[in-house]
């Protein structure tokens, strides 16, 4: 691992943090995505942030980063205060010192990994990660010099057998992709810790209302902000949370991963005002749904976190808050079946991607794990019959009505 950069005018630190109204510390999460992201400054008095949208700002010529960091804005790719707004929401729901927004989760993700390794180094992997981000993992880093090691769900069971001493970056995500078993993060924190190496937890899944990783002893925190976070289905963006040092490491000049542009970030602030709402509907959708279907005939194998075992039903009890609103169903029929129930469900629209308002259901063998081969798919459970769903806020009964009326016409001849 390199070391980060002692001082670097490109940078700009944790201050930014202190143009935004503090908010009293009792505050629950409910109410922190609602006043988070407030400041006095805003033009004209306006209670909702306006869209600076402008590449550059005003830079007399006897002005210089280093002496105005906290006041002044140079470039937008740099920092905009229209971007600063979701991003100190993100930064304080996930309670990290710093964080910083890009156009998409993947920027995010390749940002954070590109930033924090050097040839030579080695990663742990969870099998069970976003398929883009496996691919990006085992597609690209060998060609830096950087080895990846996956570790199958299974053997991720003991967290300290599979991070060998000298590993630089460890890289979970609990619930996984797209099965929802649910991993031990403090104890992955305490494996990756002791062999010296970070750990990145990927939290889309459960959001931070139902899980914060850096609390159970994570070093970074990535979404994809497309979805929960934003939480309409309408923008692409990424965030990472962390430290103020790794951060800085991360996004030093804010050359790697791309960054959010001002109209996509005023959508995430106004989303993440409802983040505390949409996902209590969610979880409670994800438990009325997962429980109604369980038995059904049509049904093999319901996915829901903490279903995995009895040891990871105490694991998720622990660790979350709620199990929030994704789950999968394998079929007994294969893949006609899983055909037969997306043309079947009137409510649940067919399409890839998660978190939004509207309930939707994709085939990750067609879409998340579409570049996997079929070896990689039969290795990670990814059956012919497998629907993930991402359940929306629409009400319980419609989407348990739905679900049933679409399963009987499955099994029906
Ligand atoms: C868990 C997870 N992480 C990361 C990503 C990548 O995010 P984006 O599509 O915003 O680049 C996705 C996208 O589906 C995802 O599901």
């Amino acid at each position: 691992m390199s070391d980060p950069p002692s001082s670097d005018p490109g940078s700009e630190g944790p201050k930014r943090r202190s143009r935004f109204e503090p908010l009293p510390p009792w505050v629950g999460p409910s109410t922190a995505v609602v006043h988070g992201g407030r400041r006095p400054d805003y033009n004209a008095g306006s209670v909702v942030p306006p869209i600076y949208q402008t590449s550059t700002f005003h830079w007399p010529a006897d002005r210089s980063e280093s002496s105005d960091r906290a006041e002044a804005y140079l470039y937008s790719r740099v920092r905009n205060p229209t971007v600063e707004v979701p991003t100190e929401v993100i930064r304080a729901l996930e309670g990290g010192e710093d964080a910083r927004l890009f156009g998409s989760g993947m920027g995010a993700i390749t940002a954070s990994v590109l930033s924090l390794l050097r040839s030579g180094d080695s990663v742990v992997a969870l099998a069970g990660l976003y398929g883009g981000t496996t691919d990006f993992l085992t597609d690209h880093l060998p060609r830096f010099g950087v080895t990846v090691r996956e570790v199958s769900d299974d053997a991720a069971r003991d967290p300290v057998a599979s991070v060998p001493p000298g590993t630089a970056l460890v890289i979970v995500e609990s619930p996984t992709n797209p099965l929802l078993r649910v991993h031990d993060l403090a104890q992955w924190a305490e494996a990756a810790h002791r062999a010296g190496a970070l750990l990145l937890v990927d939290n889309t899944f459960a959001t931070p209302i139902n899980q914060n990783p850096l609390a159970l002893g994570a070093d970074l925190v990535v979404h994809s902000a497309t979805k929960y976070l934003g939480g309409h289905s309408d923008l692409i963006a990424g965030a990472v949370v962390g430290s103020a040092s790794l951060i800085q490491r991360i996004d030093a000049k804010s050359y790697l991963g791309a960054p959010l542009d001002p109209f996509a970030a005023f959508l995430l602030a106004r989303g993440l005002k409802t983040l505390a709402l949409r996902v209590a509907r969610q979880n409670e959708n994800g438990r009325r749904v997962a429980g109604a279907v369980r038995a059904h005939p049509a049904v093999a194998r319901v996915h829901y976190p903490g279903w995995g075992s009895g040891e990871e039903e105490a694991v998720a009890a622990r660790q979350m808050r709620g199990r929030g609103g994704m789950l999968s169903i394998s079929l007994n029929g294969g893949a006609p079946a899983a055909e037969r129930l997306l043309s079947s469900l009137r409510l649940v629209h067919p399409a890839a991607s998660l978190g939004g308002v509207e309930s939707l259901a994709s085939v990750p063998r067609k879409t998340s794990h579409r570049h996997f081969t079929s070896e990689q798919l039969g290795e990670r459970g990814i059956d012919e019959g497998l629907v993930r769903f991402s359940l929306g806020i629409e009400e319980p009964e419609d989407l348990v009505r739905d679900f049933t009326e679409a399963l009987d016409r499955v099994t029906s001849p």
